[in-house]
C-alpha cells in the first residue's frame, strides 16, 4: 500500500546546481534554499563540502551554509566526503552530513577516487566523530540501477553497501539510479533485496528522470512502502561524473503526483513553483518539469 505520508528532501540546491557551468553567486543560492523553506519543505541539501577541484560549483560551501537563514524545524544536511570536509562542514555550523558512495567500483573511482572498500575506511572515522557531536549522517549508494562505466547493477551489490551504511550509523539510506537508466520492475527488484537488510523506513528513493522513468518507478517503489523520496526543484541538475546524466526527478512533480494521489508532502505546490520559476529565470531556462510548464502557463 502507498504510504499516507511522504517525506521530500530536496536535493536542488546541492544535487542541482553542483553541475552548472557558470558560477552561481551564493546569494542566489541562498535566496533559492528560503524559497525552498517557504514552500515547505523540512529537508533542503544546501551544499557540499567536497573539493573545489573537483567540483568548482560548491566552492562557496562555507558561505553557503553561514548565509543560511535558517527556519525551525528544516535541516539543511550538506555532502561530506572526507575528514577534511567534515571538519569545514562542522566549523561553518554544518548539523546534519550525508557521506556518498556507490555500488559501482568504477563509478566509486571516478567520482572519489577510491574503491568501495576505501570509501568505508574514509567515512568510519567521520560517522564517529558527526554522532559523537549529535550530527546525523545520511548515507548515499549512487548507481543502484546502473553504471555509466559498468552497466548492469546487481540488486545484491546495492544491498551490500545499502547495509553497510547503515551499519556504521546513517539513520537513512539514500539509493541514487544516478543516471536515470532504471524502469519500475527493476526498481522494485533492487528495493526489494535492499529491504532485505536494511528496515524500508530507513530507505530513500533518489531518482534521476534521464531517461524519464523517474515517476514510475518511483510510484513503484512508494507501492512497497518507500516514503522519503529525493527530488530537486524544477528538475535541476545532473552528475559531473556521469556523462549524460540529467537532473533529479522534479519536485514539483513529485508533489504534484502525491497531492493528486491524497497523499501528505506539507509542500505547497503554488510556493515551489515560484522557487523553481526564481532558479530557471536566474539560468535562463524553462523549468525541467512538466508540472511547473504547465501551471506557470495558466
Ligand atoms: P583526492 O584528489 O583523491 O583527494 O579527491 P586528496 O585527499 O588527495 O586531496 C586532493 C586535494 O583536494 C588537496 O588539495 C586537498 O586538500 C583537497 P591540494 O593539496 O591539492 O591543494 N581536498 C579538499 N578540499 C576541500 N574539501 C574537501 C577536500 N578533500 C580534499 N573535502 C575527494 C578526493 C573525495 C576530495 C574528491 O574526489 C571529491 O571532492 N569528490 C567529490 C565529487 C562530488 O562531489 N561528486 C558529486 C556528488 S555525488 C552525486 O552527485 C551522487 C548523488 O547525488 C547520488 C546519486 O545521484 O547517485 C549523491
Ligand atoms: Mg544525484
Amino acid at each position: 500500500a502507498l504510504p499516507t505520508r511522504v517525506k521530500i528532501v530536496e536535493v536542488g540546491p546541492r544535487d542541482g546546481l553542483q553541475n552548472e557551468a557558470t558560477t552561481i553567486p551564493t546569494d542566489v543560492k541562498l535566496t533559492l534554499i528560503d524559497m525552498l523553506g517557504e514552500a515547505g519543505l523540512h529537508t533542503i541539501e544546501a551544499t557540499a563540502f567536497v573539493s573545489p577541484k573537483w567540483v568548482p560549483q560548491m566552492a562557496d560551501h562555507a558561505d553557503v551554509m553561514r548565509g543560511l537563514k535558517r527556519r525551525p524545524h528544516v535541516a539543511y544536511p550538506a555532502l561530506v566526503p572526507n575528514m577534511k570536509g567534515f571538519e569545514a562542514a562542522l566549523e561553518a555550523g554544518c548539523e546534519e552530513i550525508a557521506i556518498f558512495t556507490a555500488a559501482s567500483e568504477s563509478f566509486c573511482q571516478k567520482n572519489i577516487n577510491c574503491s568501495i572498500d576505501e570509501s568505508f575506511e574514509r567515512f568510519a572515522p567521520v560517522v564517529d566523530a558527526a554522532l559523537e557531536k549529535n550530527i546525523k549522517v545520511r548515507g548515499y549508494v549512487s548507481c543502484v540501477l546502473g553504471c555509466p562505466y559498468e552497466g548492469d547493477i546487481k540488486p545484491a551489490a546495492v544491498a551490500e553497501v545499502a547495509q553497510r551504511l547503515h551499519q556504521i550509523g546513517c539513520y537513512e539510506v539514500s539509493l541514487g539510479d544516478t543516471i536515470g537508466v532504471g524502469t519500475p520492475i527493476a526498481a522494485k527488484k533492487m528495493v526489494e533485496a535492499v529491504a532485505r537488510l536494511v528496515p524500508l523506513k530507513q530507505l530513500a528513493a533518489h531518482f534521476h528522470d534521464t531517461y524519464g522513468q523517474a515517476m514510475a518507478n518511483l510510484f513503484a517503489v512508494m507501492e512497497l512502502g518507500i516514503a522519503t523520496i529525493d527530488s530537486s526543484v524544477g528538475g535541476l541538475g545532473g552528475c559531473p561524473y556521469a556523462k549524460g546524466a540529467s537532473g533529479n526527478v522534479a519536485t514539483e512533480d513529485v508533489v504534484y503526483m502525491l497531492q493528486g494521489m491524497g497523499r501528505e508532502t506539507g509542500v505547497n505546490l503554488n510556493k515551489l513553483i515560484d522557487a523553481s520559476a526564481y532558479i530557471n529565470s536566474y539560468l535562463r531556462r524553462t523549468p525541467n518539469s512538466k508540472v511547473a510548464n504547465a501551471l506557470l502557463a495558466k
